[in-house]
This record gives C-alpha cells, sequence and structure tokens, in this order.
C-alpha cells in the first residue's frame, strides 16, 4: 500500500509554529505516513525558511494537508492567505476534494486570538472541499492546559522556547488522526 502523504503547509518567522508543525509531523509518523514540511516563499530570516517552499505538484500529490500560521491581528499571515489566492486552478480541478485537512497557530497572548486565526486558516481548505477534523475532547491533553491546544486546531501559546507537554501531544494527536482519516478517505469511494 502507498505511503500516506501529509503535507503540512505553514509559515513561521520566530520558530514557534514551526514548533506545532514539527510535533503535527511526529504524529503523522507515529501513524506511518509520510509528513512534507512545506512552507511559502519568504525572506531567509523566517524560521521557516529551513523547509522547501511549497509547489503545485505538493498539492496533486498529498492526501491531506495541514495548514498553520501565527497569529496576526487575529488571522493568519499574509503570505499564506496570498498563496491561497494563487490556487483557483487546484480549486477548478478539485484537488484537494474529500482529502482531510486541519489547522494550527500561535499566539503571544493567551486571548489573542487562536480560535479567529484557527477558523480564518480552516475557510480555504472548506472551500476546496476539504473534510475539515480538530481535536476531539477524548484526548486527554485538551483537558486542563493553560497554554494551547483546541478543539479546533492544534496551537501553541509562545512563553518560551519549547512548547507544553499537553501543546505536544495535541499537535501529535492531529497529525495522526489526520493521517489516519487520509488512509479511510482515500480507500473510500465518496462522492464528489
Ligand atoms: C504583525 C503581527 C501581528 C500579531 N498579532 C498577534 C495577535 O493578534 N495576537 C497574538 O497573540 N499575537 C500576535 N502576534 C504575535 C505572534 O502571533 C506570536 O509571536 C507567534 O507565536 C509567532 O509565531 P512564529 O514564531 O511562528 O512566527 C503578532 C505578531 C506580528 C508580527
Amino acid at each position: 500500500m502507498a505511503t500516506t502523504k501529509v503535507l503540512i503547509l505553514y509559515f513561521s518567522r520566530g520558530g514557534a509554529t514551526q514548533r506545532l508543525a514539527d510535533s503535527i509531523a511526529e504524529g503523522v509518523t507515529q501513524a506511518n505516513g509520510e509528513p512534507l514540511l512545506r512552507t511559502i516563499e519568504s525572506d531567509q530570516d523566517a524560521a521557516s525558511s529551513r523547509d522547501l517552499a511549497i509547489t503545485k505538484a505538493d498539492i496533486d500529490s498529498c492526501d491531506a494537508l495541514i495548514l498553520g500560521s501565527p497569529t496576526r491581528f487575529g488571522h493568519m499571515a499574509s503570505g499564506l492567505q496570498k498563496f491561497w489566492e494563487s490556487t483557483s486552478n487546484e480549486w477548478l480541478k478539485g484537488t484537494l476534494i474529500n482529502k482531510p485537512g486541519a489547522v494550527f497557530t500561535s499566539t503571544s497572548s493567551l486571548h489573542g486570538g487562536q480560535e479567529s486565526t484557527l477558523l480564518s486558516l480552516a475557510l480555504p481548505l472548506l472551500h476546496h472541499g476539504m473534510f475539515l477534523t480538530g481535536i476531539p475532547y477524548s484526548q486527554p491533553s485538551l483537558h486542563g492546559d493553560q497554554a494551547g491546544g483546541s478543539p479546533y486546531g492544534a496551537s501553541h501559546l509562545q512563553q518560551s522556547q519549547t512548547l507544553s507537554d499537553n501543546e505536544q501531544k495535541s499537535a501529535q494527536a492531529l497529525g495522526r488522526r489526520v493521517c489516519q482519516l487520509a488512509c479511510v478517505c482515500r480507500d473510500s469511494d465518496i462522492d464528489s
């Protein structure tokens, strides 16, 4: 059986969102999938310039896509929005229809807009016909954390150079969940 490819598309200036992307990638690997960390074109100072810039071929060949951004005034970073505005052809072709999707973000303040950013990230995925999933409350790490972690997606409150234990576990759980869903969706005959 072909390996399940989970595209993790993100931008990170300072590295906080990248830490989440890396934990999500660990979760994908735990579920025996192949995480593909990709970013958008930006300057070399951005932490995410560590990873390759996304191509349209990546979108065509992925089985799932997880999208992440630092919170910028309650919204996704403009470079990611710009990227989605270049995907009309993929939308017309239905490249992402029936593939699972999920979202993640990082903020510097507790009430700085994690949920609004997660919802803004979800919108292009829904327009592209993806099956959006969050993190169910059966995930123990979602309970009782004083930092990130949300049913809407993985998140991180940037207080230090590391994720909290619960943030890391929730991010890994999201990666596993999307990868497992991608296996199911790929082998299903769902109308589109
Ligand atoms: C232009 C700009 C706008 C921001 N807006 C918010 C915001 O609305 N709420 C918040 O909590 N943090 C905000 N931040 C802080 C970043 O979201 C936060 O530091 C994040 O963890 C950075 O992620 P990164 O290290 O992956 O770049 C903003 C930062 C910048 C540069």
